[in-house]
């Protein structure tokens, strides 16, 4: 077995994106990626569930409609077990050559998700989170905030939904509260922006609280 490492010590920088869907999400993590590039950082742009091949494939399971029913364990344990192929194959391997990992989702969207929407119990959830991480954890995370019922009529209206997206308002009213809920208590790790906004206000927001980092 692979040794886990607290890898992001002095080394590449480990930034997460979260947020309910609909937020904007996708479209903003480019515009970071291209800022970070641009002041001379070699960057890992990545997703959860997913980043590899077999991640990825794990992706479908959890996604698909296929399996409506998925017990709510089962879920957890995917979305760990995709983590964990990430993590070593790509994430720590890329934190050690100095990269900066973006990474659109990590463990906070299972405290939101599985922990809040599915009400699995967060003793659970970190203990899956020692197992899998060992000691590592994002240096930042950006929380893209909006309305859970915005969110979701944006997500909706892009066209099928998926697994998740089918879940009632109320899932993604607990979702949301969750991660608010964890910016507060991690406040500085955690930069808020107000995603309800147009693109170029949300850019602005980003530009200010990037050049924190940068
Ligand atoms: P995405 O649409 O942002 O790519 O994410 C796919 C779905 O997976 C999204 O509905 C959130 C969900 N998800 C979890 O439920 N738990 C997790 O740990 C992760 C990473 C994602």
């Amino acid at each position: 077995m692979n040794q886990i490492t607290d890898t992001n010590n002095g080394q590449g920088l480990f930034i997460t994106f979260e947020g309910v869907e609909g937020a904007g999400k996708t479209t903003n993590i480019e515009y970071i990626a291209e800022k970070i590039i641009a002041s001379g950082h070699e960057i890992l742009l990545t997703r959860e569930p997913g980043g590899t091949e077999l991640g990825e494939a794990i992706r479908e399971l959890l996604i698909s409609k296929e399996f409506p029913e998925m017990h709510h364990n089962t879920e957890l344990l995917l979305m760990f077990a995709a983590r964990a192929e990430h993590l070593q194959r790509k994430i720590i391997p890329a934190l050690e050559q100095g990269k900066w990992v973006l990474c659109d989702r990590f463990t906070d969207a299972t405290y939101a998700y599985q922990g809040a929407g599915r009400d699995i119990d967060q003793d659970n959830i970190q203990i899956l989170e020692n197992l899998v991480q060992g000691t590592l954890r994002p240096d930042y995370t950006f929380l893209f905030d909006i309305d859970a019922d915005i969110g979701l009529a944006r997500a909706r209206s892009r066209g099928e939904t998926d697994r998740f997206e089918q879940q009632h308002i109320d899932f993604f009213n607990r979702v949301r509260s969750a991660y608010l809920k964890m910016a507060d208590e991690n406040q500085k790790r955690y930069r808020i922006v107000n995603a309800q906004y147009d693109l170029q206000t949300v850019q602005t927001q980003i530009d200010k609280l990037l050049s924190q980092i940068l």
